[in-house]
């Protein structure tokens, strides 16, 4: 059956690794018939959660008006929220942490929508450790959420673009969005 899927993509590099393995994704799950919305969040005017709380979590909406409000109706709407990001720090990039920091005005919503999560990481670090405390807060993050995690791709000691194309992961993400359900 057809999806909607939302990509949050965080990488500013718009030819990086992130967006390379975002593309064999899209390829894959475009193939299935499902329904793609990419979201370049190092790109879109949203603002910075304020913390002001003016939204109440959900009863109100955000003070904000940027590219979030469009955002918002996806967000709501989709079944699958894939989130690409580069290892920044440890973590993912500040450009998808502040989406995902505005999810606050829409919280209660999410969390009643049944939806799957996936998270697709690049890293340089040949390290397989590294990964862990992105993937940790990613799986905190569906937990809170009341996501189903529908998969992980972590892609390791990754160079460059030409280098990315040479490894396993690119074909493991056309795969993952070819696989949907
Ligand atoms: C600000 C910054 C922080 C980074 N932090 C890490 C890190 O903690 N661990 C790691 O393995 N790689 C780190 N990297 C490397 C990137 O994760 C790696 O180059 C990745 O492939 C970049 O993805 P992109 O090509 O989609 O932009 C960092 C790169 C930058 C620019």
């Amino acid at each position: 059956m057809s999806k909607k899927v939302l990509i949050l993509s965080g990488s500013p590099r718009k030819n990086g690794t992130s967006n390379y393995m975002t593309d064999e994704f899209i390829r894959g799950a475009k193939e299935s018939g499902h329904e793609i919305f990419r979201f370049d969040s190092a790109r879109a005017n949203v603002k910075h959660c304020f913390g002001c709380n003016a939204c109440g979590m959900g009863s109100k909406p955000c003070i904000h008006k940027d590219d979030f409000v469009e955002l918002k109706e996806y967000l709501l709407n989709s079944d699958v929220i894939v989130f690409v990001t580069p290892m920044y720090y440890f973590g993912m990039s500040s450009t998808i942490k502040k989406v995902i920091d505005r999810f606050y005005s829409i919280d209660s919503q999410i969390k009643s929508g049944n939806k799957k999560g996936i998270l697709i990481s690049v890293q340089h670090a040949p390290v397989d450790a590294v990964k862990d405390s992105l993937n940790n807060h990613y799986q905190a993050i569906l937990s809170w959420l009341n996501m189903e995690n529908a998969g992980i791709i972590n892609a390791i000691g990754i160079e460059s673009v030409e280098h990315i194309k040479n490894t396993p992961y690119p074909k493991q993400a056309y795969e993952l969005g070819k696989s949907l359900q």
